[in-house]
């Protein structure tokens, strides 16, 4: 018994650990795809071009940044001093209830207009003057302009009716107007990971990449135009423009049997695939598969099946952080978590079993966080010959022990010494703010 639990444990480990020919393979078909993306033709990467580059930092004004992707709905009212400086002049959250997440589109525009109408009232923005919305939006848009973007589909549990093939500063500038706001009016829409970059570029030039670890994942960076063959002939300013990859939807990764029971049971199989290896909405849901495998097999809570583990998604992927921070002696804070959840008769080495789970999945995650970065920055720089910065900002990202690190070890493995020369930092909120610096770049133009 003893034996098959090891051996076991020991298969699971390896299949959720990639070899350095598994990244290397990862990194070169990550290639394959940003290519096909940029060209226009059908990719698995849409890589979609976000109509503005770095900001130069010397950019001034006050701003609306209006920030949409989660179950809160953020607003800010910043002032942009120039040479790097910001002052948040106000903040508000308003939480996003499930019948707008998934009801009528327009009851959902109709709410956020709502909201900032309260906002620019209760802080004393509103007036005669104009002023401008940064209005980032965490979900995949087709953009044609800086001011303009459609929805190609909702990610993250999103499903509001009526948006996807809409353009959604259309539908919020409508919903303002309804509401007598006709002086605001959106200046600029940007995806959550290049208002990250964005927010992150306004203080430190080096900055490439933006990268986002959360409930959802993805990142975009800073590609010359003329490596962006579907631009071609298009009427555009300067050398670089950002891109949004979208990388949340690449496929071409070798999947375990866990990950292809996920994938069947969610709401869009065969896409999101990254997504569902590496975000918050996901890891958990892996760890209880895994947990179900193990304990069908045997090898786990004395093969009785909890209650608790029997719903789908009700292992969180908080749970599995508040796991892995776990350092007591007889996992006892594990024990607790556990108890809570209806499983009261774990033994120790049943906890040592699920903290490892956590570990290998959690690690895994970071591993392919890491190859995809790091295919990012050979795109942008083969030899790896200059300094880069990666803003990052997410929950995963800043909270899930050890996963931080994890990126950093992998990039190591990658690019051994020169992985000096990456800097991830985290930029927190960078999202918002950067839509608001966007609108300010607009502005000046
Ligand atoms: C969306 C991206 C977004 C990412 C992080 C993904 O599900 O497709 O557009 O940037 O989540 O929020």
């Amino acid at each position: 018994m003893k034996n098959l639990k090891i051996r076991l444990l020991d298969r699971l480990e390896q299949e959720f650990a990639l070899t350095a020919g598994q990244i290397k393979r990862f990194i070169k078909d990550f290639h394959f795809q940003m290519n096909k993306g940029l060209a226009g033709e059908k990719s698995s990467l849409e890589m979609l071009p976000a109509f503005v580059d770095r900001p130069s930092g010397k950019e001034k004004g006050r701003f609306i940044a209006l920030d949409l992707g989660g179950t809160n709905l953020r607003l800010l009212q910043l002032e942009l001093k120039g040479s790097g400086r910001i002052e948040k002049l106000a903040e508000r959250k308003f939480v996003l209830k499930e019948k707008y997440i998934k009801g009528k589109g327009k009851d959902l525009f109709d709410f956020i207009a709502g909201c900032i109408k309260r906002f620019v009232q209760e802080k004393g923005i509103a007036g005669t003057k104009k002023s401008d919305i940064g209005f980032t939006f965490s979900f995949p848009i087709r953009q044609a302009s800086i001011t303009s973007g459609v929805l190609m589909y909702w990610t993250k549990g999103f499903c509001a009716k009526g948006v996807v093939g809409k353009d959604v500063v259309g539908l919020l500038n409508r919903a303002l107007a309804e509401k007598g706001l006709y002086n605001i009016k959106v200046a600029a829409l940007a995806n959550d990971t290049v208002g990250t970059l964005v927010a992150r570029a306004y203080r430190e030039s080096e900055c490439d990449i933006g990268a986002i670890f959360g409930t959802g994942t993805n990142a975009c960076y800073r590609e010359k135009i003329s490596r962006i063959l579907k631009m071609k002939g298009r009427k555009t300013k300067g050398s670089h423009m950002i891109i949004n990859t979208e990388w949340a939807n690449f496929n071409k990764i070798n999947t375990t049997v866990y990950d292809r029971i996920l994938d069947k049971n969610s709401i869009n199989p065969g896409e999101h695939i990254l997504e569902k290896m590496i975000s918050g909405m996901y890891l958990g849901e892996i760890a209880r598969l895994v947990m179900l495998d193990l304990i069908k097999r045997g090898v786990l809570f004395n093969s009785k099946l909890p209650q608790a583990l029997r719903v789908p998604r009700v292992f969180k992927t908080e749970y599995m952080s508040y796991i892995a921070a776990d350092r007591t002696v007889g996992l006892v804070k594990t024990n607790s978590l556990l108890r809570k959840l209806g499983i009261k008769d774990s033994c120790c080495q049943d906890r040592q079993v699920v903290k490892k789970i956590c570990n290998f999945i959690s690690g895994r995650a970071a591993c392919l966080s890491a190859a995809s970065l790091a295919a990012i920055i050979l795109k942008i720089d083969p030899d790896l010959s200059r300094r880069h910065t990666v803003a990052v900002d997410g929950t995963v990202y800043e909270k899930y022990p050890g996963f931080a690190n994890g990126i950093n070890a992998c990039l190591k493995r990658i690019f051994a010494k020169k992985s000096s020369k990456i800097k991830i930092s985290l930029t927190k909120d960078g999202s918002g703010i950067g839509a608001a610096i966007i609108a300010a770049v607009t502005d000046e133009n």
